[in-house]
C-alpha cells in the first residue's frame, strides 16, 4: 500500500490527457440505480475509492454489482436490507443519497450520518426539510437518518433555504418515488445535479428543469433501469487546467464540457494563462507571469469551492496580492499551513486568504487534509523546486483517477511510494 505521492517540481507539464467520470454525478447515480426495477449499466464511471465503496454498499444491501473498465452493472432486485452498518458508509458524504433510494425501494430507510470530507459543517437540515414536506417521517436521533415513506407521502412545494447540492438531490431522488407533481425551489445548479435528473428521466421519470433553480417532478411513475453514460469530471477537469497553467505547462485536455469550466475559465484569463477551447477539448497553455486575482467561491454557476484550494497553491506564484474569499465551507482553508512550510505567504482573515506571490515554492513533506486539499498539495509540489512527498492519499485516491498515471503521461515525475 503506498504511503505518498512522490513528486519532482518545476516541470511544465505538457501534452494530452483525458478526463474520467464526474465523481459527484457518479456517487448519485449509483445508488438512483437502487429505483429501478430492472437493471442499469453505467459507464464512464471513474475508477476510484468512492466508487468502489458504493459497490461494497450495494453487493451488501442484496445488489448483485459488476464493476470492471468504467462500466457498473447493477441488479437492484435483490435488494431485501434497509438498514447499513456505519463502516460502510462513513468513509463518504454521499452514503445518505441512499436514504431516499431505499426508502423509495422498500418503503424506509436507515442510514448512519454520512462522512466524508472533513471541510467544515455540513449539516443535513435541508435534506431532512425536503424528505417530510415529501410527507416523509424522518429521525435523526442517534446518528442514524431514519426515513418511513408513510401514508401522507406524496409530491409538494419544497423550498430549501440555500441551493444545497445533497439536499437537491435527496428531495429529487425521493420525488420520483413520490405521487403527483413535486417543485424544489432554490435548487442548487451544479453539472451533477442535471446528470442525476437526466439519469432519473432515462430510467422513466420525469424530470424538468434540472440546472435552473426550479426543478419539478411528477413522481409515482414505476421506473425501469437503464444504460447511461455519465458526464466528465468538472472538478478533475478544472485540476488539471491549473495543474498545467501553474508549471507554466501546454496541455490538451479531452472528453470535457467546455461550458462547465467557464468561471475558472475567465479566473485564468484574468491571470494571464491562455485557455482555447473547441467541442470537448480544452488547451491551457501558460508561459511568463501570472497575474493575481481576487475570486470568492459560489454556487454554480460561481466559482466551484472544490477548485479554491488548486487555485489558491497556483496563486502563490502570481505576481502580486491575490484574494480569494471562501462562503460555502469555513475548513476549506487548512491545507494553507502545509503550503506556508513550502514557502508560500498566505494570511487568513476570517472567511478570506490573502496570497502574495513568492517567487518559488520549496519542496516539502507535506500532507492532504481532505481531497481538494489534495489537488492544492499536488500543484504546490508539481511547482516547487525539488522533490516533495504528499501524505494523505487515501484522500486523493477517493476522487481522482489514476492521478499519477495522468501526470505522468503529461511529462512529470510523480510516483505513489
Ligand atoms: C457537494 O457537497 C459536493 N459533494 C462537494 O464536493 C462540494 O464541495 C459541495 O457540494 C459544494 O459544491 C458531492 O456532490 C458528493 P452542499 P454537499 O449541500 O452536497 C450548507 C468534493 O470535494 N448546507 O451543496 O455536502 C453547507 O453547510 C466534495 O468533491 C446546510 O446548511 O454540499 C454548505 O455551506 C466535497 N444545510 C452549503 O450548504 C444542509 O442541509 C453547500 O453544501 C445542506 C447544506
Amino acid at each position: 500500500m503506498s504511503e505518498f505521492l512522490r513528486i519532482r517540481g518545476g516541470i511544465p507539464l505538457n501534452g494530452d490527457v483525458s478526463v474520467s467520470g464526474s465523481k459527484n454525478a457518479a456517487v448519485a447515480i449509483i445508488p438512483a440505480a437502487l429505483l429501478g426495477s430492472t437493471p442499469s449499466t453505467i459507464e464512464n464511471l471513474p475508477d476510484i475509492d468512492d466508487v468502489y465503496c458504493y459497490r461494497d454498499i450495494l453487493k451488501y444491501l442484496g445488489a448483485k454489482v459488476d464493476f470492471k473498465h468504467g462500466v457498473m452493472r447493477i441488479d437492484p432486485r435483490g435488494v431485501n436490507k434497509n438498514e447499513l452498518p456505519i463502516e460502510l458508509v462513513s468513509r463518504m458524504r454521499a452514503s445518505y443519497y441512499l436514504v431516499p433510494t431505499l426508502m423509495g425501494r422498500l418503503g424506509s430507510a436507515h442510514v448512519p450520518m454520512p462522512g466524508g470530507c472533513d471541510i467544515g459543517n455540513r449539516p443535513i437540515d435541508q435534506t431532512v426539510k425536503g424528505l417530510t414536506s415529501l410527507g416523509a417521517k424522518v429521525d435523526t436521533a442517534g446518528g442514524v437518518i431514519s426515513a418511513v415513506r408513510g401514508e401522507a407521502f406524496g409530491g409538494n412545494e419544497v423550498f430549501l433555504a440555500m441551493p444545497s447540492v445533497g439536499a437537491t438531490i435527496n428531495t429529487m431522488l425521493a420525488a420520483v418515488s413520490a405521487p403527483g407533481r413535486t417543485t424544489i425551489h432554490n435548487a442548487a445548479k451544479e453539472p451533477h445535479i442535471v446528470d442525476t435528473a437526466n439519469f432519473l428521466s432515462s430510467m422513466g421519470a420525469r424530470v424538468k428543469g434540472a440546472g435552473t433553480d426550479v426543478i419539478r417532478i411528477d413522481g409515482g411513475r414505476p421506473l425501469s433501469g437503464s444504460n447511461y453514460t455519465i458526464i466528465p469530471d468538472q472538478i478533475e477537469t478544472g485540476t488539471l487546467m491549473i495543474a498545467a497553467a501553474a508549471t507554466r505547462g501546454d496541455v490538451t485536455i479531452h472528453g470535457t464540457i467546455p461550458t462547465h469550466m467557464e468561471s475558472l475559465t475567465a479566473k485564468l484569463l484574468e491571470m494571464g494563462v491562455y485557455v482555447t477551447d473547441e467541442d470537448d477539448v480544452i488547451r491551457v497553455r501558460a508561459t511568463g507571469t501570472l497575474r493575481p486575482v481576487t475570486l470568492k467561491t459560489q454556487v454554480y454557476p460561481g466559482f466551484p469551492t472544490d477548485l479554491q484550494q488548486p487555485l489558491t497553491a497556483m496563486l502563490t506564484q502570481a505576481w502580486g496580492t491575490s484574494y480569494v474569499t471562501e462562503t460555502i465551507f469555513e475548513n476549506r482553508f487548512r491545507y494553507v499551513d502545509e503550503l506556508r512550510r513550502m514557502g508560500a505567504d498566505i494570511k487568513i482573515f476570517e472567511r478570506t486568504a490573502v496570497v502574495q506571490g513568492v517567487e518559488r515554492l520549496r519542496a516539502a513533506t507535506i500532507t492532504a487534509t481532505d481531497l481538494r486539499a489534495g489537488a492544492a498539495m499536488i500543484v504546490a509540489a508539481l511547482m516547487a523546486e525539488g522533490e516533495s512527498k504528499v501524505g494523505g492519499i487515501q484522500y486523493i485516491m477517493r476522487g481522482y483517477e489514476h492521478i499519477d498515471e495522468k501526470l505522468r503521461s503529461l511529462g512529470g515525475e510523480v510516483e505513489f511510494i
